[in-house]
């Protein structure tokens, strides 16, 4: 199988393409990123002499080169994005543009260039919004909170109305928060881990009561990776690893690993919109394909914060005083 693999010298996306590398030795890559935030070339360093790994630095909204690449492949998997809720609240633009109207973009070159290429959108769960009883299954209505959450879901919109429409063979997952290797510094986990070891203090939105769903990043590549060979044209498939916890919670286990004191956290004004608590009812993809998690939350943390400690030469070139700024969607447009 050969794929289009977009935002893959991001987080998800670089680990991703590792993934499909390593566990098959006859699948091919292509590999579109822009070199925007979140991407890192130092991420898939290691992939960049082999011959079945094809990078090339290209924008998802740029429909010539789009055309081009879709043309050559069988599937395509959709992770570039704009991924900070922060961010978005600072300057949503950047999050119509790259996710919904890149998205669009795919959607038309696989119409009108190579209809019968598959297409996986790598979607979140955010786009269902906040829960505070029960879990949400995919027939549930999306009712998205913020830019980037709105951007998401307007993405998904379009994937499945190209289905019914046109026909095309589309599938979408959408997973909770991941962690693992190779995250950017302004998110929550490397922000908490990093923080802690220049022994700075530790922010916490509001009373860090806000609850999401974890799941270690390689076990969200594996569910990608079923329902690219396995999953139904036309269906969305939710995927989680039922490790639900509030933000202070996991803030305090970093802290315990690192042995750090409790009183690094500080409680900083709450971001706008802040949904309280997301949950997904992942039942169906492990029904249905037969996946199912296989990392345990404790260890793939405690191997999640060793890497950190491990590989300073990774994020020290990244962790700025802006990326890990305390409330970054106060930075209106400059951030
Ligand atoms: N991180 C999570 O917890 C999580 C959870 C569920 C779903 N997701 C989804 O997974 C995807 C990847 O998330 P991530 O955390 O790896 O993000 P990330 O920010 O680490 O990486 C995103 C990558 O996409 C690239 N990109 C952005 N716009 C582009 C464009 N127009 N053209 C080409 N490349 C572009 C960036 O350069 C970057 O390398 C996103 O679609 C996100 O919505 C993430």
């Amino acid at each position: 199988m050969k794929i289009l693999v977009t935002g893959g010298l991001g987080f998800i996306g670089s680990n991703f393409c590792r993934y499909i590398i390593t566990k098959y030795f006859d699948n091919k890559i292509i590999n579109i990123d822009k070199i925007g935030i979140g991407a890192n070339p130092a991420n898939l360093e290691d992939l960049e002499s082999e011959k079945r790994y094809n990078f090339i630095k290209g924008d998802i909204g740029d429909s010539e080169l789009i055309n081009e690449i879709i043309k050559q492949v069988d599937a395509i998997v959709n992770i570039a994005a704009e991924t900070h809720v922060d961010r978005s609240i600072a300057n949503p633009t950047p999050f119509i543009q790259n996710n919904t109207i890149g998205t669009f973009t795919i959607l038309e070159g696989i119409r009108k260039h190579n209809d019968k290429a598959k297409l996986v959108q790598v979607s979140t769960d955010e786009v269902y919004g906040e829960i505070r009883e029960g879990s949400f299954k995919e027939n549930d209505m999306p009712q998205p909170s913020n830019p980037y959450s709105a951007s998401k879901a307007a993405a998904d919109v379009f994937v499945m109305a190209y289905h019914k429409t046109y026909g095309l063979d589309v599938a979408i997952t959408r997973c909770t928060n991941n962690y693992g290797p190779y995250q950017i510094p302004e998110k929550l986990i490397p922000k908490t881990i990093i923080r802690a070891l220049k022994n700075l203090p530790v922010p916490i939105y509001g009373s860090g009561k806000n609850i999401r769903d974890w799941i270690y990043v390689q076990d969200h590549c594996e569910a990608i990776d079923f329902v690219l060979r396995k999953g139904e044209s036309g269906e969305i498939y939710n995927i989680s690893a039922e490790n639900e916890l509030p933000n202070i919670e996991i803030v305090k286990k970093i802290l315990k690993m690192l042995d750090k004191p409790e009183n690094l956290i500080t409680f900083v004004e709450d971001r706008p919109g802040h949904d309280i608590r997301y949950s997904l009812d992942s039942s169906k993809i492990k029904s249905k394909l037969g996946w199912k998690p296989k990392f345990c939350f404790e260890e793939a943390l405690e191997a999640t914060v060793k890497w950190y400690v491990n590989n300073e030469w990774w994020w020290k070139p990244l962790a700025t005083e802006k990326i890990l700024n305390p409330t970054p969607w106060k930075l209106r447009d400059s951030y």
